[in-house]
């Protein structure tokens, strides 16, 4: 008979953690006159959902241009890499994953899959469809929070960290900057990490990607109000706020944000807060940084990493670049 092993999971940010990091990023974000949200409140059930729905639309290029990227370079990756654990940060429906876990179970030392993610319910589930897939190989689920919880990642192996999506676009530079020296830290002799990152490209296109035909985005933008409503008491009506994607040449992102229709007070009753709004008032919900596939080995030339190789930077779609600790 086989036996499958059980799936481990490590719990580091429980419901209660969760609700009061939302209070704090809501007290501190809804406060002023510059409203924003931080973009990993869109990741409920709902919202991560909804994420995997964005991601077979027609506008949204950046899935369909990284699987091929992964597809076509698997061999390659599994063989720089030359790992025993595949560590996937953010890794929401584990899907693309697929590709990776292929080609590294067919390199020969594959033995354990580890998925990080704050969004516990639907990790859990996406890991228990993979076990039916692989079912020699260990999966080792993490719940965590990739600012906090990255040194709490299993370190032993030789290990291919994977930061897929282009996931990396959605920090500030500042916390870039510090997420990637954090990695790098946490990461040994042997390690590898795997980063898709979207690439500058026409604007029309980018803004079309986060504005699609359908409003499966502006629906997943508008889910944030929703996960307020239902952990923090607020009072939010989602279609009194219009889902906005504009291009900042500047900042080369993306950046969604909420509209206000109208001059409102929405209550947030566990906080004991009233937000004021007036008409045409926007909330920041995400950026979403496009790069330049020099900018992308310069930031991890400064957070200690040596880059191995980097795929796609000729069609100009999206970059995966690998890369190892300086060490
Ligand atoms: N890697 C997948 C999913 C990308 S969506 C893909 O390429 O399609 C972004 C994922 O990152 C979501 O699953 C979300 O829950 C997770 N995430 C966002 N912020 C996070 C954080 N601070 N810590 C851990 N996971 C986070
Ligand atoms: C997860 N992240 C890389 C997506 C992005 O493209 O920035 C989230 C997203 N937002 C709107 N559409 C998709």
């Amino acid at each position: 008979m086989n036996v499958q092993p059980e799936i481990v999971v490590d719990v580091h940010l429980t419901g209660d953690d969760l609700r009061q990091k939302l209070a704090e990023d809501v007290r501190r974000g809804l406060a002023g006159r510059t409203k924003r949200i931080p973009p990993v409140w869109f990741y409920d059930e709902t919202g991560s959902r909804l994420f995997e729905e964005i991601t077979r639309l027609p506008e949204y290029y950046p899935t369909r241009a990284e699987r091929h990227l992964l597809a076509r370079h698997r061999s390659q990756i599994a063989d720089i890499a030359g790992a025993d654990t595949l560590v996937e940060l953010g890794a929401g429906a584990c899907d693309k994953t697929r590709v990776l876990l292929d080609a590294m179970t067919a390199q020969g030392g594959l033995r354990r899959y580890v998925p990080f993610d704050v969004s516990d319910d639907f990790l859990r589930v996406a890991a228990k469809d993979l076990r039916a897939a692989y079912a020699d190989l260990d999966i080792h689920i993490v719940v965590g929070d990739f600012h906090e919880h990255l040194g709490r990642i299993p370190s032993d192996g030789r290990r291919l960290v994977a930061f897929l999506g282009g996931t990396i676009g959605n920090l500030v530079p500042d916390e870039r900057r510090r997420f990637l020296f954090d990695l790098n830290c946490t990461m040994g002799y042997g390690d590898h990490l795997l980063l898709g990152s979207d690439l500058v490209k026409d604007p029309d296109r980018i803004v079309s990607a986060y504005d699609d035909a359908a409003g499966v985005t502006a629906e997943f933008n508008r889910n944030v109000l929703r996960v307020l409503n239902r952990q923090l008491g607020a009072a939010f009506e989602p279609q009194d706020f219009e889902h906005v994607a504009r291009w900042n040449h500047q900042d080369q992102w993306i950046e969604m944000r909420l509209r206000s229709r109208c001059r409102q007070t929405v209550a947030i009753d566990d906080l004991d807060m009233a937000v004021e709004f007036d008409r045409g008032e926007e909330i920041l919900t995400e950026i979403s940084t496009k790069f330049t596939p020099d900018q992308v080995e310069r930031e991890l030339t400064d957070a200690g990493f040596v880059v191995d190789a980097m795929w796609g930077a000729d069609d100009g779609e999206f970059l995966l670049s690998i890369a190892h600790p300086y060490c």
